[in-house]
């Protein structure tokens, strides 16, 4: 069985072929950071023009790079929440349009669910039940995963995500958008002992987390400095990026232990876009190795937003696969209301 998947939800859009006995046999992204860097962050309306744009080069490139052709889909995924509405509805219109065109199903496909799996596309997969830390630009959750749509949320930020803090946090210190990935570059040169940042909830005795204070921490500190030396230079600056990821690792690392000691799991699965960070990584593998645990990443160019998790994700859904017909988006939705398998 072949699935198209359609990923449209923010400011990324990707399309992929996911072959339910060969794997994935292609992905193509296109990236919208360049246009919104001028504006210092996504502006939906031209997020949504850019995805019109983009989709459907991009579907014929993805049919080309596997071989394929429209006629060999079997279903198309799309991802119907959540996300920006406009950036949504037009992955929706193509995904409908294009099925009801070949006469195939269509399935909506939950983004963080997306995520949620994207390891399983890795080598090795991890076997269910497992605890998901699922720490993306909009959402950070801990998750207990006994199977597909079975999903109970254990703990999550109660403010900022773990991605947005790093993104605000990279715009207060004058870094381009999107900051987060340059952040964690700049942080890694940085000295992990200079500054102490605070962890906030780290020893709370629930699984929930707050990252918002961590913003106006590093702004304090960096006035202080500057009170202190002048203008931040850039061993200043690294220093300050080193103590802020220094502190969210530590309080992501924590919390994802404790959920793993909680629910007697023994494999940790980590998705979404902070799960690019190289820090992280080291740490939580260091982590679990001293404890006999187990940790699953995504391929890394599938950390971040992709066609590739909506395809695959699809493709574990296609049972749930629908006709085309009227159709609907998302912006807002519950990953713990979807159904189980
Ligand atoms: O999962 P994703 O692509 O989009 C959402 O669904 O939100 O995650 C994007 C987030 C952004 O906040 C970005 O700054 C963050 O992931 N991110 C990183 C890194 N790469 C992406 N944060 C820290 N370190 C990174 N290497
Ligand atoms: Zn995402």
């Amino acid at each position: 069985m072949l699935v198209l998947g359609i990923e449209s939800s923010c400011d990324e859009t990707g399309v992929a072929l996911y072959d339910t006995d060969a794997g994935l046999l292609a992905h193509q992204l296109h990236t919208q950071m360049a246009m919104h860097a001028e504006y210092g962050g996504v502006v939906p309306e031209l997020a949504s023009r850019d995805h019109i744009r983009r989709v459907i080069p991009l579907t014929r490139a993805c049919l080309a790079e596997a071989g394929k052709t429209l006629q060999d889909l079997s279903a198309i995924a799309f991802t119907e929440g959540p996300g920006l509405g406009g950036a949504l509805l037009v992955g929706a219109s193509v995904a409908n349009a294009l099925a009801f065109g070949l006469n195939i199903p269509v399935i909506g496909v939950h983004h963080l669910e997306g995520h949620l799996l994207s390891p399983l596309l890795a080598d090795p997969r991890p076997e269910f039940p497992f605890v998901a830390l699922l720490v993306s630009g909009g959402h950070t959750q801990l998750m207990a995963v006994r199977g597909i749509g079975d999903y109970e949320i254990l703990g999550e930020t109660l403010d900022d995500a773990a991605g947005e803090a790093f993104d605000k946090t990279a715009k207060l210190l004058g870094l381009d958008y999107p900051g987060g990935p340059t952040l964690s570059r700049l942080a890694e040169s940085g000295d992990p002992e200079r500054f102490t940042l605070p962890r906030p909830m780290l020893n709370s005795p629930d699984l929930d987390m707050s990252f918002s204070g961590l913003k106006t921490a590093v702004l304090m500190r960096v006035k202080a400095i500057e009170a202190e030396q002048g203008a931040l230079d850039d061993t200043a600056r690294n220093d300050v990026c080193r103590a802020f990821q220094e502190a969210i690792v530590e309080v992501l690392v924590k919390k994802s232990l404790k959920a793993l000691k909680q629910t007697g799991m023994k494999r940790l699965v980590v998705a979404g876009g902070v799960g690019a960070n190289r820090q992280l990584r080291a740490a939580l593998d260091l982590a679990a190795s001293r404890r006999g645990l187990a940790v699953f990443y995504p391929p890394l160019a599938l950390c971040t937003d992709n066609g590739a998790m909506i395809a695959f994700a699809g493709a574990m859904r296609v049972a749930q696969a629908r006709a085309t017909g009227a159709y609907t988006v998302q912006p807002r939705w519950n990953l713990a209301s979807l159904p189980a398998l």
